[in-house]
């Protein structure tokens, strides 16, 4: 039997090209695989779930969902999930539950923690995550252990703290976990904002499958713009192919405007979503 996946966009920071679509800073795929329907991330809003029923993706039909790191543009969308969802699974790094976070980019601290009043609520629902492991035959949970690779300069504006802690700390990114994906030709990485770095998450994936030939990246890379994200992409570039060099990287969320312009440059062979679109590999 053949293997591919199919990913839909159901949210993204770029609108859509069909109107209809709701569009915001957040990031939500639907992913088929050969043995599972994944919901991976959920935006910042119900916006996921009004898309999916635009797009026709029935995602009562979802196995599990997974949650990539504890952002609210990524799991902001948890209370509207389990309204809708109240029996699925999701799983989701152990950290969450119990870490605030906080993003100081705009000149200030802004929190950008989870609602823990509903991972509380939903705690039977809600399966952490400790290590790497399989979840089915073809999709595994990876989290990222190399630190070989350079990380994105944008992590500098984010913090943690424990929720009974007044201290904030830099974020080391413990709670991101990226999904390693069997196909016919290799496998395929979706990792939602890659704060841990592309080429480390890519690095630790092959690492945990045994798997050396990666054929797909797909998410953000957290490459904000800023004076030297020109540098900053190049080397990135450089690094994944040095380790990954027939990949195809599908990027799009927090991989701003002028990295993209970088990447269009440098990359051989990128390609950039937005809201409504569907990747198959
Ligand atoms: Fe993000
Ligand atoms: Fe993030």
């Amino acid at each position: 039997m053949k293997s591919s996946i199919k990913i839909y966009v159901l949210v993204d920071n770029s609108p859509a090209a069909e109107d209809g679509l709701l569009c915001e800073h957040g990031l939500s795929l639907y992913i088929e695989s050969s043995d599972a329907a994944i919901l991976c991330d959920m935006g910042a809003s119900e916006a996921f779930i009004r898309n999916a029923e635009h797009l026709n993706v029935e995602l009562e039909s979802m196995d599990f969902a997974f949650i990539s790191h504890g952002h609210s543009d990524h799991i902001g969308g948890l209370k509207d999930f389990f309204e809708n969802y109240p029996q699925k699974q999701v799983y989701l790094s152990e950290h969450i539950a119990n870490n605030s976070y906080t993003s100081a980019r705009r000149g200030f601290k802004r929190d950008i923690s989870p609602d823990h009043n509903v991972i509380k609520t939903h705690g039977d629902n809600i399966i952490p995550l400790y290590h790497s492991r399989w979840i089915t035959p073809s999709v595994a949970f990876v989290h990222t252990n190399s630190t070989t690779y350079s990380t994105p300069r944008g992590n500098a504006f984010l913090y943690c703290k424990e929720r009974t802690s007044t201290i904030d700390l830099l974020d080391d990114f413990s709670h991101e976990f990226a999904l390693a994906i069997k196909v016919d030709k290799g496998l395929v990485i979706v990792s939602p904002c890659s704060h841990l770095g592309a080429a480390n998450i890519i690095s630790s994936c092959r690492e945990f499958t045994e798997m050396d030939r990666v054929v797909a990246f797909v998410g953000g890379l957290h490459l904000v713009d800023s004076e030297v994200v020109g540098e900053e992409v190049s080397l990135c570039v450089k690094e994944i192919q040095s380790i990954a060099p027939k990949i195809t990287l599908y990027t799009g969320h927090c991989t701003g405007d002028m990295a993209k312009q970088t990447l269009q440059e440098k990359f051989s062979d990128v390609k950039f979503f937005k809201t409504g679109d569907i990747i198959t590999i």
